[in-house]
């Protein structure tokens, strides 16, 4: 342990995982209290949020789960308005959640669209509303939306609403990074590749004929050969998260093993 978040109070949305494991939001909020953060674990779903605390209390971090749906506001304002009053402040805004959900706009629904879009980009922008004036007011704050390479890239994978969501958080991210730049509030992006994640076999698998398949497809699709994991997308947002980062605002970071470089 390193220390890089010591005494940093660092509240992630979306910090459980959708299968047993490590998806990215679980290793963030563990790396960020191996690093000295306490860190509030908030997920959508109670037990995944109280696993999370559960491990990294088991670890000797220190952490407190809560429940909210980062598609309505008023859960958020009551998360974040919690995080207040139990610890005064909110150094970092880690943005893990994300859905993705298969359909050109023929098949896909409406329904599925405005979900997605709800779900990747109007929640960033929810709970940004929510947090920056307590940023504002501490004259210093860090916010890691969670982005993908989708957003710079279309892949094999029909997920229209996916792509252009997560290209919004792309420009979000930085149009945030220049408004807030003079208020000492960083807001940077990282934009994870494929990945091996507990979500890519409940969101992705359905593509493929079996699940070796889609790994096979999957390493792959990277220059490197093989997918990353949570722990290099945990450990990319936690430089940007840390004061190490200080100069660092509105940056998309690939973590990718290349893919973006290579094109494919
Ligand atoms: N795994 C990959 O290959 C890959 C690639 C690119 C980008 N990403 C991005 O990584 C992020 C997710 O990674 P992960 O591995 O932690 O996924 P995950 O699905 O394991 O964890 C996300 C958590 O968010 C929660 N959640 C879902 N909807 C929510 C909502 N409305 N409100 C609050 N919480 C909600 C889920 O319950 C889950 O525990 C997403 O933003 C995704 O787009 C992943």
């Amino acid at each position: 342990m390193s220390q890089r978040l010591k005494d940093k109070v660092a509240l992630v949305f979306g910090a459980g995982s959708s299968g047993p494991g490590w998806g990215n939001g679980k290793a963030a909020a563990a790396l960020y209290a191996r690093e000295g953060a306490w860190v509030f674990a908030v997920d959508v779903r109670a037990e995944a949020a109280e696993e999370t605390r559960r491990v990294i209390t088991s670890e000797g971090g220190r952490c407190i789960a809560l429940t909210a749906d980062v598609t309505d506001s008023a859960q958020i304002q009551a998360a974040v308005a919690a995080v207040l009053s139990e610890a005064g402040r909110i150094d970092v805004l880690h943005n893990n959640v994300g859905i993705t959900e298969m359909g050109d706009p023929i098949e896909a629904s409406e329904e599925s669209w405005h979900r997605v879009l709800d779900t990747n980009l109007t929640g960033v922008f929810l709970t940004c509303k929510h947090v920056l004036p307590a940023m504002l007011e501490q004259g210093a704050g860090s916010i890691v939306n969670i982005s993908s390479l989708a957003s710079i890239q279309v892949n094999t994978y029909p997920y229209t609403s996916y792509y252009a969501a997560k290209a919004g958080l792309n420009h979000l991210t930085r149009s945030l990074a220049v408004r807030y730049a003079p208020n000492n509030i960083r807001v940077n992006a990282v934009l994870p590749g494929v990945i091996d994640t507990p979500l890519i076999y409940t969101q992705i698998a359905g593509q493929f004929e079996d699940v070796e398949e889609m790994r096979r497809h999957r390493n792959a699709a990277s220059p490197m050969g093989r997918m990353g994991d949570a722990w290099d997308v945990a450990h990319a947002a936690l430089f940007l998260a840390s004061d190490e980062a200080k100069y660092i605002t509105g940056v998309c970071l690939p973590v990718d093993g290349g893919k973006a470089c290579a094109g494919r």
